[in-house]
């Protein structure tokens, strides 16, 4: 079971174990997180799964669609570590990965 630590808008850093093939946003939400709506509940089409992956994981990563690229360029806080949640399944590769709640559009 894979565990990932998640940061939430105040900085402060939680351990939190999900299920192999779960999105890190299905994680983020079902652990009680309230500041990741996940409004489309992960058809990738609201952007609101917004999170900054730490840079280390980043070759780990699965590719950005082109509709991923696009809607994270809809957001005022977009960075180089930006990605939407919804769109990364954890796997045994992403053990201990670190993301951050990406501030609120
Ligand atoms: S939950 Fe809507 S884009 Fe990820």
């Amino acid at each position: 079971m894979p565990k990932l630590i998640v940061v939430n808008r105040a900085g402060e850093e939680t351990a939190v174990d999900a299920d192999e093939g779960l999105s890190i946003m299905e994680a983020i939400r079902d652990n009680g997180f309230d500041e990741l709506l996940a409004l489309c509940g992960g058809c990738c089409s609201c952007c609101t799964c917004h999170v900054h992956v730490d840079p280390a994981f980043k070759d780990k990563l699965p590719e950005m669609t082109e509709d991923e690229d696009d809607l994270l360029d809809s957001s005022d806080h977009r960075d180089e570590n930006s990605r939407l949640s919804c769109q990364i399944p954890l796997s045994a590769d992403l053990e201990g990965i670190k993301v951050t709640i990406a501030e609120e559009d």
